[in-house]
């Protein structure tokens, strides 16, 4: 029997997983946000009044460090209910769930916010998808649906910020790839996997499928959706990470973008 291909259900399913929903819960209540992710949410999202919206925001690491860093105007969305749950119960513990600075907090998928009635066009300041999500949608055409969809709800001059992976980033990553891109050209790659960039793996933390891009296929990405690139650097040239937070998360690419005014 063929095994099936990795749907937006499985990601979905695999967060929910009491394992996923363990890790993300622990970072979010004991790790906050990376240096690097503060140091380019301070650079590119300068004003605290701004109206922000938070992709995949899991069970709120990035949302409640946002909100302590000032943010107020906060929306988040994940389409993992378990994980949005914690994100809603860490926001209760912390003070972030009332009167008017209490974040909004909606069960959303990336790829098809127009269900959403608060999202509105045009209505954000800027949008962020941090630590990775936006690769989590297998499908490179579902991806690009995801941009669409952040840009028709920012305003011009909007910021996005997420990461990635870089299957270029070191010798010993492009010598692996190259063993991979033999396995497709014969076709020997795993079944399961959508394209070519795919990983699905399992941990102690669960199931993870990501898709590994190189710098070239997020530019395109970022031009075919009407997002106009501005800052790309590896974290290790933004911040030096503590030893939790490298414990907790691979080496990535940070990605600043801008809607077009
Ligand atoms: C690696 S986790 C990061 C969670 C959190 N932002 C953090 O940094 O701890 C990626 C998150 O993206 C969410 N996600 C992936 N695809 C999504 C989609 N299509 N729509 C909404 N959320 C999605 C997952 O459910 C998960 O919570």
């Amino acid at each position: 029997m063929e095994a099936e291909k990795i749907t937006p259900a499985t990601v979905r399913a695999d967060f929910n997983d009491l394992l996923a929903v363990v890790h993300y819960a622990r970072a979010a209540h004991q790790l906050g946000l990376w240096a690097s992710e503060r140091i380019l949410i301070e650079r590119y999202l300068p004003d605290r009044g701004a109206h922000l919206l938070e992709a995949g925001c899991g069970a709120g690491r990035v949302t409640l460090g946002l909100w302590a860093l000032g943010y107020h105007h906060l929306t988040a969305f994940d389409f993992a209910e378990e994980l949005l749950d914690q994100a809603r119960s860490l926001a209760a513990e912390r003070g972030a769930d009332t009167g008017p600075t209490a974040i909004t907090f909606l069960h959303a998928d990336a790829t098809a916010l127009r269900g959403c009635q608060l999202l509105v066009d045009e209505g954000f300041d800027g949008a962020l998808f941090m630590f990775n999500g936006l690769m989590q949608i297998p499908g490179r055409e579902n991806r690009r649906t995801a941009l669409r969809e952040f840009h028709r709800v920012c305003r011009p001059g909007a910021p996005l910020i997420f990461t990635t992976h870089d299957r270029d980033h070191s010798p010993a990553e492009r010598v692996l790839w190259r063993f991979e891109a033999a396995r497709w050209a014969c076709g020997e790659q795993d079944p399961r996997l959508v394209e070519y960039g795919d990983r699905y793996f399992e941990d102690e933390t669960g199931r993870t499928f990501m898709h590994l891009p190189d710098r070239d296929e997020i530019l395109g990405d970022l031009a075919a959706t009407g997002w106009n690139h501005e800052f790309d650097a590896m974290r290790r040239e933004i911040a030096q990470e503590s030893a939790a937070v490298r414990d907790f998360s691979d080496e990535c690419r940070f990605w600043v973008a801008r809607k077009s005014n």
